[in-house]
């Protein structure tokens, strides 16, 4: 696809009662404060502008939209002039080209003249307007004095600052202030000294600038400008995909020279991310064609074996013949698979029905089991679906927000932007976390309560908020009468109103004072709309399906489900974890969150693939693992997914897949699983394949093939070739036809099709017959489960408990520059902000200890011991420590346990037991992985030809 610039209406849109005006003799309706120049592109027609986009609201500064219109005096700017009915407008004049040539004198006369080797040629719209007004000299000559000698600022390791470019529209700090909220920018000193600068005149890398690139391109000139397309050139097409990093599934336009990406440009009418990204998906996408990838397949007897490169076929047969030998020597049970929330939709549906149809047994799991299978438990249970109820947008009216357990500027920060939008217009926020996270208060947002409670009692700390709403009489009894079961709801009020679970009885080990939790109840009960948006903090506990029950029983007591602006939200973490769950990747259940008991959908699935489905649940990661250790688990196949780098102890999960007599990985790296696998088959990267994502607001979006698979091979092509050689053809000639079989098969999804989502830009599930054009809100006319079940939710403590030998709680998160286990991040320039994982200590630990910021500690548990090096923090409390898991040398999982969610087995990542104390010296575990991983990776050479 060539490249097709977006159309620029230079204002947003409005939606406001219809107003009809005339603009250059064309009549036009639209709505009550729109722009004039925003109705002149509606109507076709185009104004010089420069100031303006439509990203942002209006500033008037350039002056260069001027019009007349009748019966006003004087020429005002079509930017900041709504419409009026029956307004005349003219854009066109003699006297108003004159006023325009007279502007663009003055900016082109300080503006350096090289447009033939400007990165921007071609791009520039301070080119593109000195022509819209024709202007042909500059009177003024290029003596006067002039900005041309201005130092560049080349720190960001993506995009450049050249200041001698600068026209002072605003554009920068204006995108940085209204669309990201970072407020990095500003323009300092006045008249002729005015200058863009981050912060106080500092570098960009050095400034509080989080490199989500809105300033670049909101810039109309090469002022900022990425780095690869000043060392690409312009690029020449352009592919409109879905990014392969977060839950937020941001849309973009993955922008190419031939088969080399020049830029990623987020797409204006991606309903997830309206046009807006971070730093991973705009910049951090070098990852794809990084020199460790790994483009040959490779076999190897034994993992003490170098590696031995081969072809495909021997390769795919290679596994077909290991997994056919252990399925007769040990049992059908005795292999399984992994999918992976990194690869599409349709690849994970082909990986769990090779498990079911191919190697005959439901022994399929995927890593959402190590994050959000508290999600789908306890949002099954209480309202029906294993999803979360709103769409983004929803938050735009929202007047509460809770956010508990998920640090959205760090782990989703497109969506983190519209919350900070809506908490910029007054709404009020309610954080629960243990760490004073950026939301507690950055530029212009503080929450109004910030429960900072010890890890670990996440269930105590909303059940006592429930408390507080029930023993004030702040429930919403009508809502419960007509959408709720009464009986669940009479035993859980009874139990809820308990005085143990008010403020006052739980303080003394949640930690969060009980005024503190009672004004924060009054607010989300009474202050309007309440949403609640959380993570990982909430999951990854030994009762995180229990906290997701409660945070549901708490938003059905005050009627917060069914309409936009409140729900109960998951913010997903990786790209289509949400995906791989409604595909069927769990062992126990078929795509469509089916159990596989169920022999109805059993006969569906079994008539379609013509093999019998075992009635019988599979095993699940940790049961593998163990089985493994047992002996009578013996071969599995990971696809793009690393569960010795992103799994808890590591040690235990080493020693399943040290077990195995053959272990096949499928990456584009050799991650740390591989170190233990017999096979490797090289994975493709979200550039080189079709096929879908589907987001945290369960939105399905297209993954576009921007270039062929660097490998040969795309990843649901390879587990075609598996199956096929494990005796199970499948025969699929494009993505497209799998999701009409996923379509055909599961009810959520029975109108979703490539050309109905390419109709719609995205579909959110459910989409049927019912809903034919899906459902971005949830429940709204009554739950999918019937009537709304409330759950007892008693509050048990974690087994992991601290002591004099382990006295500190350790909790573990991400960073926003790095993305989980690193494996695509660390392989781009973001190491620039995060080049390794840091332990996060509040200052009176750290001093009890001896530790200074900086210092290498080892931090130990009962599990395991690593070292790091600490950073002193007033965002932790006492008795807690944090760090990040995405640097396989440091092994964060090495300390944490094999303690997991009662209901779903999901890891316990956010509570461990450590001590952590000065050390001078790496620990033995990462000596001993270190030449393990040397050795691993060994990959025999080819003899020479003769
Ligand atoms: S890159 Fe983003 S955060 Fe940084 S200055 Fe630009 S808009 Fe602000
Ligand atoms: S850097 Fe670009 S967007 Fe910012 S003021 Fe200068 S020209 Fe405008
Ligand atoms: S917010 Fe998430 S989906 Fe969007 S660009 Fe960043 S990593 Fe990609
Ligand atoms: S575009 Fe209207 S004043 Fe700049």
């Amino acid at each position: 696809m060539a490249l097709h610039p977006e159309i620029d209406y230079g204002t947003p849109a409005r939606a406001g009662a219809a107003v009809t005006l005339e603009i250059d003799g064309q009549t036009i309706t639209v709505p009550a404060g729109t722009s004039i120049m925003h109705a002149a592109v509606e109507a076709g027609l185009s104004i010089p502008k420069l100031c303006a986009t439509d990203s942002l609201e209006p500033f008037g500064s350039c002056r260069l939209c001027l019009v007349e219109i009748e019966g006003r005096r004087g020429t005002p700017a079509s930017c900041t002039t709504p419409v009026e009915p029956g307004m005349k407008v003219k854009t066109q004049t003699e006297r108003l080209q004159k006023l325009r040539k007279g502007v663009m004198e003055l900016y082109i006369s300080d503006h350096p003249l090289d447009c033939l080797t400007c990165a921007a040629n071609g791009d520039c719209e301070l080119q593109d307007m000195a022509g819209a007004v024709g202007l042909r000299e500059v009177r003024y000559g290029y003596e006067g004095a002039n900005h041309f000698g201005t130092q560049k600022d080349e720190s960001n390791p993506y995009f450049t600052f050249d200041p001698a470019k600068c026209i002072v529209c605003s554009r920068c700090v204006r995108a940085c202030e209204e669309v990201q909220g970072t407020f990095a920018l500003t323009i300092g000193a006045r008249g002729f000294e005015s200058h863009v600068s981050p912060g106080q005149d500092e570098a960009f890398l050095g400034s509080e600038c989080v490199s989500c690139g809105a300033c670049v391109q909101a810039c109309p000139t090469a002022t900022l400008i990425e780095k690869s397309v000043i060392e690409l050139g312009q690029p020449r097409r352009e592919v409109i995909t879905t990014c392969a990093y977060c839950g937020v599934g941001c849309s973009f336009k993955a922008e190419l020279n031939g088969n080399t990406v020049v830029r990623m440009t987020p797409w204006k009418d991606g309903k997830a991310n309206h046009g807006h990204s971070c730093v991973k998906g705009r910049f951090a996408w070098g990852y794809a064609a990084h020199k460790e990838r790994i483009l040959k397949p490779m076999i190897r007897s034994s993992i003490d074996q170098p590696w031995r490169e081969v072809s495909w076929e021997e390769a795919i047969d290679y596994a077909a013949s290991e997994f056919k030998r252990i399925q007769a020597k040990y049992g059908r049970n005795s292999v399984g698979g992994i999918t992976s929330s990194r690869c599409t939709n349709e690849e994970t549906f082909l990986v769990q029905k090779l498990v079911r149809a191919a190697f005959g047994n439901n022994n399929v799991d995927t890593c959402a089991r190590v994050c959000h299978s508290p999600t789908g438990y306890g949002l099954k249970t209480t309202l029906g679906t294993s999803a979360g109820t709103q769409d983004f947008d929803s938050v735009a009216e929202a007047d509460v927000i809770l956010v508990i357990g998920a640090n959205p500027t760090d782990a989703h920060p497109v969506f983190a932007s519209r919350m900070k939008r809506r908490l910029r217009e007054g709404a009020k926020l309610i954080v629960v976390d243990p760490r004073k996270i950026d939301l507690v208060r950055s530029p212009h947002v503080e929450a109004s309560f910030h429960l900072q409670l010890m890890p670990g009692t996440n269930v105590a700390v909303v059940n006592a908020l429930a408390h507080v709403i029930a023993t004030e009489g702040l429930l919403n009894e009508e809502y419960v009468k007509e959408r709720c079961d009464l009986e669940s709801f009479r035993d859980w009020l009874a139990f809820i109103r308990d005085p143990q679970n008010s403020p006052e009885a739980t303080e003394a080990y949640t930690g969060v004072p009980a005024a503190t939790l009672r004004g924060a109840a009054r607010l989300y009960a009474t202050g309007g709309k309440a949403a609640i948006y959380y993570g990982l903090g909430v999951t990854e506990h030994s009762q995180g399906s229990t906290t997701v029950m409660a945070m549901a029983n708490l938003a059905m007591v005050t009627g917060n489900i069914g309409r936009t602006g409140v729900g109960v939200n998951p913010l997903r973490g990786q790209n289509n974890v949400q995906g791989a769950c409604d595909m069927g990747s769990f062992p126990h259940e078929l795509s469509g969150y089916r159990h596989v008991s169920d022999a109805p959908t059993r006969a569906l699935f079994e008539a379609a693939w013509g093999v019998p489905i075992d009635p019988e649940p599979g095993l699940r990661i940790p049961n593998m693992l163990d089985a493994a250790v047992d002996g009578s688990f013996k071969g599995i196949y990971i696809q793009g997914e690393d569960i010795l780098q992103s799994d808890p102890n590591t040690h235990h999960v080493g020693a399943g897949l040290a077990a195995m007599e053959c272990v096949v990985v499928q990456d584009l790296f050799l991650n740390e699983t591989a170190n233990y696998a017999h096979v490797f088959l090289p994975g493709s990267s979200f550039l080189e394949k079709d096929g879908t994502f589907t987001n945290a607001e369960r939105r399905i979006s297209l993954v576009r093939k921007a270039i062929p698979p660097m490998a040969g091979l795309a990843d649901w092509e390879t587990t075609m070739a598996l199956s096929a050689a494990l005796g199970y053809p499948m025969h699929y000639k494009h993505p497209s036809e799998i999701m009409d079989e996923i379509a055909r098969l599961t009810p959520t999804f029975a109108g979703v099709s490539f050309a109905r989502i390419k109709e719609l830009g995205s579909i959110q599930w459910p989409c049927n017959d019912k809903a034919p054009l899906g459902t971005p809100i949830m429940h709204e006319k009554g739950f999918v489960r019937g009537k709304g079940l409330f759950v007892l939710t008693e509050y048990v403590p974690t087994e992991e408990r601290t002591g004099p030998r382990f006295p500190l709680i350790l909790t573990t998160g991400r960073i926003l520059s790095q993305y989980n286990v690193g494996a695509q991040t660390r392989r781009t320039a973001n190491t620039a902000w995060h080049e390794e994982d840091r332990l996060e200590i509040h200052p009176h630990d750290a001093e009890q200890r001896g530790i200074n910021d900086g210092d290498w500690v080892l931090l130990k548990s009962r599990a395991g011991e690593t070292t790091l090096r600490a950073h002193v923090s007033e965002r932790m409390q006492p008795g807690v420590v944090y760090t990040t898991f995405h640097h396989p040398d440091t092994g964060a999982n090495v300390v944490t346990t094999e303690f997991s969610d009662w209901a779903t087995n999901c890891p316990e990542y956010k509570v461990t037991a450590v001590e952590v104390r000065p050390t001078n010296h790496r620990s033995d575990w990462q000596e001993e992985n270190d030449a393990f991983t040397k050795r691993a990776r060994r990959i025999a050479t080819a003899p020479a030809a003769e």
